[in-house]
């Protein structure tokens, strides 16, 4: 689907209130306020470029880029993790080569930005930037740490989930994902705005991911899978900014 058919769609999904992804303007997300367009949306016809691009050649992403731990001289601290899952089509079909790029706070909850000064330790072995490709079975894998959770100013005492931000290029532009994924049974679900902006319950549910004891690695990390649906669809994964 094309990102003027998918604004179109989310259009339509505002005025019925069924959708998998949340409406621009969710007012409890308080930033939505501001930037959910408030005129309809105009379409602009697609070009051969945006139907087309991009094709991601393994040279684009280093052996680590994957590998958020050794990013430094030593290693980061708290929970190391295995993110892993695959990349599908709604029809079940796995998207190769997709570039996937993900961001996080630090164990701490902190990111390592400037806009980020409240009161956590930033440490110095995590950036907290990370991508990788999918294989041929739209396979990914990402190591990790698991981020903590972080206040943010959108209403009194307001913490987000801890969460993994993910942009998923899939097979054209068109197809971009931009989703966050969060980490089962969190006790600030019930609190969170963003989360809760998306407003159908599965379409939720599939924004978590879910500890898997095969790829746990005994001594070492916790598994947590995380499928991605790119496309039009009720199983698709959400966007959510
Ligand atoms: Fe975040």
């Amino acid at each position: 689907m094309g990102v003027q058919e998918e604004q179109l769609q989310r259009g339509k999904a505002e005025e019925t209130g069924s959708s998998v992804h949340p409406p621009y303007d969710y007012p409890d997300y308080r930033a939505t306020r501001l930037r959910g367009p408030k005129r309809p949306l105009l379409v602009l016809p697609h070009t051969l470029s945006e139907s087309t691009g991009p094709v991601f050649g393994h040279e684009v992403v280093g052996e680590l880029d994957n590998d958020l731990t050794r990013q430094h001289a030593g290693e980061p601290l708290g929970q190391r993790i295995i993110v892993s899952g695959r990349v599908l089509d709604t029809d079940g079909r796995p998207i190769p080569s997709s570039l996937i790029e993900i961001w996080q706070a630090n164990a701490a909850g902190r990111y390592n930005h400037k806009v980020d000064q409240h009161p956590a330790p930033l440490d110095p072995n995590f950036t907290g930037g990370g991508r990788c490709l999918t294989d041929s079975e739209g396979r990914y894998r990402f190591v990790t740490v698991k981020p903590g959770c972080y206040p943010w100013e959108n209403h009194p005492n307001a913490w987000r989930p801890a969460h993994i931000h993910f942009s998923v290029f899939g097979r054209a532009f068109t197809h971009r994902l931009v989703t966050q994924m969060y980490f089962p049974d969190d006790p600030l679900f019930a609190f969170d705005p963003i989360f809760n902006s998306v407003r159908d319950p599965r379409a939720r549910e599939r924004m978590i991911s879910q500890f898997e004891l095969e790829t746990t690695i005994e001594n070492w990390a916790l598994g947590f899978h995380f499928d991605i649906v790119l496309g039009r669809g009720s199983n698709g994964t959400p966007m959510v900014h």
